[in-house]
């Protein structure tokens, strides 16, 4: 598949002049490209580069990991070559366009009415931090409200900023607990709202949330850095439909095109819904927005230099790959179809048994034991025992309070103060037919550790 896009590279070096073979020289010259030291440290580098996990397999369903798409993998790489820079215009023209057109889309899968503003980040934690940093900015001394199963960044990202924040507590489903909300709502400035947890997957219940905040003229912050891409499949989810159709109501929104978006990391993005945020960036640079009038992302930024290569790349993967249900949605769907056959298969297994019905493609589950250390010493086992043989399988940990586990599971003895699961997230397309294969590989190494 990889190599049927050379054609595409070749015409790309032909016309940018990029390989001196078009009759110029390239910036680097070609005898760089002969240095006999090449092959040996190519051979070093792919030796080394050996000792990874395999990313791009159904039998990796660890952390929330996979590959690029294939057409993001060629519009970065060949814009690379160019390195165009999105600070501003004077660095980064079409890109620059490029990315205020993969926004306009974006903001459009939420339900946001131009105009709007938006940008491309480095990521699901850079563009919280702006998220927050306007939340503290429109919100002066009020407090940031998170739950207990938001993503750490919230509780950095309001220390770097020097915010009051105040941790909501979670229910033993994983979110946020809307009754103990209600009691600390008065003088919050900004509520956050996760839809798909990091550790669970879980969509904290936006419609129930949005009905506290506006009652108190609370502003509302979606990260939807990992589940945001589901707003595409809303009406099919496994869990609280009704949140989505609620997007459009919160003042900013994080998702991030390197975890569902099928782009390379270094891809997130932000967006607020009232454009004159805008005004929180204003600041002079002696230095750009020479080349037009128009607006200059660098001027609505943190971060400067930024690569045009990311926005290239989502917009090529855009324009290929739609944002609407038989676009992305259908690998969104699979996922989705995918954890719920993990989750049933789970359910009738002798060895293991799912934590909770999963929102989106995050399964968390436990081996069928009757303490919480039992349960740890198996899940650490089979975590690393999964990563051996001819038929591995990569899964992740995950750790919960003892006092949220034995709400769900009170039979189960609770002689520690933590326990550690087992999690699986299911986010590559492969991973729907993968599941018969993966309840085979968890009952053999069950079996080899309690056989
Ligand atoms: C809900 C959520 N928010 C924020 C982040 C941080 O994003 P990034 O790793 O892209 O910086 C993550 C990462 O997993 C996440 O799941």
């Amino acid at each position: 598949m990889y190599t049927e896009l050379i054609p595409y590279i070749e015409r790309w070096l032909r016309h940018f002049k990029i390989d001196d073979q078009a009759g110029f020289e390239s910036v680097y010259k070609a005898a760089d490209l002969n240095k006999p030291e090449l092959e040996k440290v190519y051979q070093e580098f792919f030796n080394r580069m050996k000792d990874n996990y395999p990313f791009h397999l159904p039998e990796y369903a660890g952390q929330m990991l996979k590959p690029p798409h294939p057409y993001a993998w060629l519009a970065y790489s060949l814009t690379m070559m160019l390195n165009p820079n999105n600070h501003a215009l004077d660095g980064g023209p079409a890109t620059s366009e490029m990315e205020k057109e993969v926004i306009d889309k974006i903001g459009e899968m939420f339900g946001y009415k131009k105009p709007f503003l938006g940008h491309l980040t480095g990521g699901g934690t850079v563009a919280n931090l702006e998220a927050l940093w306007v939340a503290g900015k429109s919100h002066p001394g009020k407090p940031v409200l998170f739950s207990e199963a938001a993503h750490y960044t919230h509780k950095r990202m309001c220390e770097v900023l020097g915010l009051p924040y105040k941790v909501i507590r979670e229910t033993e489903e994983g979110m946020m607990d809307v009754e103990h909300l209600k009691s600390e709502i008065e003088g919050a400035g900004t509520v956050v709202v996760t839809m798909g947890t990091t550790g669970r997957g879980v969509t904290e219940p936006l419609a129930q949330i949005v009905s506290v905040c506006k009652k108190h003229g609370v502003r509302i912050h979606l990260d939807a850095a990992y589940g945001g891409f589901f707003k595409l499949v809303e009406g099919r989810l496994h869990y609280d439909n009704l949140s989505w159709a609620f997007t459009n109501l919160a003042d900013s929104i994080v998702v991030d095109p390197h975890k569902h978006g099928l782009q390379p990391y270094g891809c997130g993005a932000v967006l607020f819904k009232d454009p004159e945020v805008g005004s929180f960036y204003k600041h002079d640079s002696p230095y750009t927005y020479f080349s037009s009038d128009e607006l200059h992302l660098g001027e609505i930024t943190l971060e400067c230099s930024r690569p045009g290569a990311s926005a290239a790349a989502l917009w090529f993967t855009l324009n290929l790959i739609p944002l609407d249900e038989n676009g992305l949605g259908s690998m969104l769907k699979s996922s989705l179809n995918a954890s719920m056959a993990l989750y049933r298969a789970l359910k009738n297994s002798d060895h293991f048994f799912p934590v909770s019905k999963p929102h989106l493609d995050i399964v968390c589950f436990a081996p069928n034991l009757s303490s919480m250390s039992e349960i740890s010493e198996a899940s650490k086992t089979i975590f690393r025992n999964g990563m051996e043989g001819e038929k591995p399988l990569y899964l992740s940990l995950f750790r919960m309070k003892s006092e949220t586990f034995t709400k769900l599971f009170p039979k189960i003895e609770a002689d520690q103060d933590e326990v550690t699961l087992l999690r699986s997230v299911l986010m590559k397309p492969t991973h729907e037919a993968f599941i018969p294969e993966m309840i085979n590989r968890l009952n053999k190494l069950f079996l080899t550790i309690r056989g």
